[in-house]
């Protein structure tokens, strides 16, 4: 078995997971959305602090495991130093501990693997990455072969929804409270527009539109009774449109035999919808992890650090120091 630890941003999860099957043994992850719920993001200070005292508290209920255990697995990068490292430092006491090799594991690569955690593994894919803090299309083929064809120039899709969210005051994570409040909303009253929609390039930018956003919110804030719902709407809808609009012309050149979302914003049943939509003439198929995996797990890190264990795919201690003049 591999015990495999999570705490790149604001979850700390650990997960037991069984080699010979890949089967999750064991997963409990505790959230820290309450406690930046009121600044509006994620403190990484304050979310440093919560993995400490949350980790030994998971890691306690696994020692039925120890004596089981042939690896560790842990997310080394990217995501926030100060909090990467809690997860770091802990996998590395239990590796000298119980003298097992240790297993650094991508936190994207993990997104892209929180698909086969209750399914088989299927290859080729194009794969659509939206979380908190990327928005990235990748095509994979195996474990080793991941190229990135596309990505955000500045915020990611889901950070525009909490940065939105924040503007209207309706805490964190935003992306479920946008998605909430778009439903009786008018997705056509405030006609944003697309970013890079006149440009050439396959790439996505949500600063502008988050701008677009921020004086529609000034300007509703004037009235006597502000109400969003019609803003959060035609949010969710453009920074919708730029994500189909820039995947339809990538498809023109690399049609799509079998397509997936994954991350945090995967979770959206609007984007969800409208990616049906456009893989229909493709006849590709939809992709999706369970909604419980979307977000940030240690069930979807454990899958890979399985998958790496059985490739000899090791990390020495050294290689997994976050330095700090490491660029995460
Ligand atoms: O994958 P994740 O848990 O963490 C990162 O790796 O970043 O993704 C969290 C992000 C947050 O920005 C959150 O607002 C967004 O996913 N999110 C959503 C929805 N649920 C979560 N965005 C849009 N619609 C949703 N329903
Ligand atoms: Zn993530």
């Amino acid at each position: 078995m591999i015990l495999s630890i999570e705490s790149s941003c604001d979850d700390s999860a650990i997960s037991i997971t069984e080699i010979a099957t890949n089967r999750l043994l064991f997963h409990k992850k505790i959230s820290q959305e309450i406690d930046h719920s009121v600044y509006g993001g994620v403190v990484p200070e304050l979310a440093a602090r919560l993995h400490a005292e949350a980790l030994p508290k998971i890691l306690e209920q696994c020692e039925p495991y120890f004596h089981k255990l042939k690896a560790v697995g842990v997310t080394s990068t990217p995501g926030l130093a100060v909090t990467l490292v809690e997860g770091v430092t802990m996998a590395k006491a239990i590796a000298v501990a119980l003298n097992i090799p240790i297993i650094g594991v991508n936190h994207l690569i993990g997104h892209i693997y929180s698909l086969f955690i209750e399914k088989e593994t299927t290859f080729p894919l194009t794969v659509l990455l939206v979380s908190g803090g990327h928005t990235q299309v990748m095509e994979v083929k195996s474990l080793s072969e991941i190229t990135t064809v596309a990505k955000s120039m500045d915020d990611s899709f889901g950070e525009s929804f909490d940065k939105v969210a924040k503007m209207m005051g309706l805490g964190y994570p935003g992306g479920p409270l946008i998605e909430e409040l778009a439903k009786d909303g008018d997705r056509l009253k405030h006609n944003f527009t697309v970013p890079l929609h006149q440009s050439p390039l396959i790439a996505f930018s949500y600063s502008g539109l988050k701008n677009a956003v921020r004086l529609a919110v000034l300007e509703e804030e004037k009235k006597e009774n502000p109400n969003f719902k019609d803003i959060a709407a035609s949010f969710e809808h453009i920074a919708t449109k730029h994500l189909t609009m820039k995947l339809k012309k990538y498809f023109k050149t690399n049609r799509p035999k079998s397509f997936a979302i994954v991350g945090g914003a995967s979770a959206n049943l609007y984007l969800r919808g409208e990616i049906e939509q456009l893989l229909k003439p493709f006849n590709a198929p939809l992709l999706l992890s369970e909604l419980q995996y979307c977000s940030d797990n240690a069930a979807m890190i454990g899958r890979v650090a399985v998958e790496m264990y059985k490739q000899n795919m090791f990390s020495s201690l050294k290689e997994l120091d976050i330095s700090p003049k490491s660029n995460l």
